[in-house]
């Protein structure tokens, strides 16, 4: 397991060079067969508990590999109007979540075209949108806050910091909620966890039983939100069944669950070449054709640093002793922890002089478009080509054009080894965002 879903598992021996040389590069390229995986394990999850999963399609919403992610999925969730369209267009057989921090009046109509399980954020817009969204069949459900932060030095990404604006807390509820709009409700949701593990799940479980324990015996389902690294080699699958279960037995509510990055992790790639090399008070700057601030944005904003393809992250006295850089790596060799870049410290010394330590960049002209330190276990040439790894997730459906940086193209690798392109980005992509 562990080998199998490492992020250059899917290479299956081969180089990057081998099989993806001839594409033109920047671009991405989704592994079909590292998607059925992930959701071959899920629905495993499925079969044993009985738990409904969703695909928040913030994460991954390249439509065209939906048919591989489809026999194991209960639905989409979205966050809006158009993913809500876009689960309902390209799964029309299959349920459609959305919860939204606020509902736009003017989108609202359209949206109960699509979804079928609307999530409203406060008691507020339960009230404003609830009633015509029941009436038209739809099952309604509340966004609540357990307040149980489970996540350190991530406020950005903890729904449940102080003052968070993300769910009802139990004080809101006691203030807001009357016997109508509790009459409204079907279910409640809550989300607060991000890359984490099931032991952060059954802490917060804890808490959502505190907090709302009495109400949800009156619920027909409850989500669980999103933030789930099921996939991950490590990750306690059967203390996330333990708690599956025991909402079900405690509430008898249908568990439904929606993550994101679960499904397409170590999934995809970025396939790079190196422009240039330069020099400047011991640091060593490989820029290369894609960007970090365009075309992986999570690596600025989580932060987050990717795997490549024939390094490890970071300097080699830091980072541990090489591995065989092509070979399947376990996910220990390839920590996906904070950026290691510390801009003072020179990257080569007297004892790693000859180590291949290069700081990855692109071309833009950010000063920040770093993607990190590696230690490579070749010197890197003009033209060379870097494969980043664990990039199908926020990737493609959060880049930019920032700088007029061209969109890379999507392709897909399909479990019979083909490569389809999906995408034919050009400058019209660049200007029409702009203006007409
Ligand atoms: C409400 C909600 N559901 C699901 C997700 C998916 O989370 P992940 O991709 O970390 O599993 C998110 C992520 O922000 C979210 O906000």
């Amino acid at each position: 397991m562990a080998d199998r879903n490492a992020p250059f598992a899917a290479l299956r021996g081969k180089t990057p060079e081998d099989l993806f040389g001839r594409l033109a590069t920047p671009c991405y390229i989704l592994d079909e067969a590292a998607l059925r995986r992930n959701g071959e394990l899920l629905a495993g999850v499925a079969a044993r508990t009985g738990c409904r999963w969703l695909l928040a399609q913030k994460a991954f919403s390249n439509y065209d590999c939906y048919p591989v992610l489809a026999p194991f999925l209960a639905g989409t969730e979205a966050s809006g109007l158009y993913e809500a369209r876009l689960g309902f267009e390209t799964l029309p057989d299959k349920e459609v979540h959305v919860f939204c921090g606020a509902y736009r009046e003017q989108d609202f109509g359209e949206l109960l075209r699509y979804a079928g399980h609307i999530v409203f954020n406060s008691p507020a817009q339960l009230a404003k949108f609830g009633p015509r969204a029941k009436a038209a069949g739809k099952r309604l459900g509340l966004r609540i806050n357990p307040e149980k932060s489970t996540q350190e030095g991530h406020e950005i990404y903890d729904p449940c910091a102080p003052g968070s604006r993300l769910g009802t807390t139990r004080a809101q509820w006691d203030r807001q909620m009357t016997p109508e709009l509790v009459a409204l409700l079907d279910g409640l949701h809550f989300h607060t966890l991000c890359e984490q593990d099931s032991d952060a799940l059954e802490v917060t479980l804890q808490a959502v039983a505190e907090k709302f324990g009495d109400v949800l015996p009156q619920m027909q389902w409850l989500n669980m939100g999103g933030g789930h690294h099921v996939t991950r080699p490590d990750y306690d699958i059967p203390r996330l069944e333990r708690c599956i279960r025991f909402a079900q037995e405690q509430w008898s509510v249908t568990v439904y669950l929606e993550p994101g990055e679960a499904w397409a992790l170590n999934a995809g790639f970025l396939a790079s070449r190196v422009l240039d090399i330069t020099e400047n008070g011991g640091v060593v700057n490989a820029i290369l054709d894609c960007s970090a601030a365009c075309h992986m944005p999570d690596v600025i904003e989580m932060p987050y640093q990717p795997p490549v393809y024939g390094a490890v992250i970071g300097r080699p006295l830091e980072a541990e002793a090489f591995q065989d850089c092509h070979s399947e790596r376990s996910e220990e060799s390839v920590p996906s922890a904070s950026k290691n870049t510390d801009p003072s410290t020179p990257l080569r010394s007297a004892q790693d002089d000859r180590a291949n330590i290069y700081r990855l960049g692109g071309p833009s002209c950010l000063s920040g478009d770093v993607i990190g330190d590696y230690c490579f276990e070749h010197p890197l040439q003009e033209g060379d080509m870097v494969l980043f790894g664990d990039l199908a997730i926020y990737s493609t459906c959060k880049n930019n054009s920032f700088n007029g940086m061209p969109l890379p193209n999507i392709y897909r690798r399909t479990e019979d080894g083909r490569l389809e392109q999906l995408t034919e980005f050009g400058y019209r992509d660049f200007k029409y965002r702009l203006g007409r």
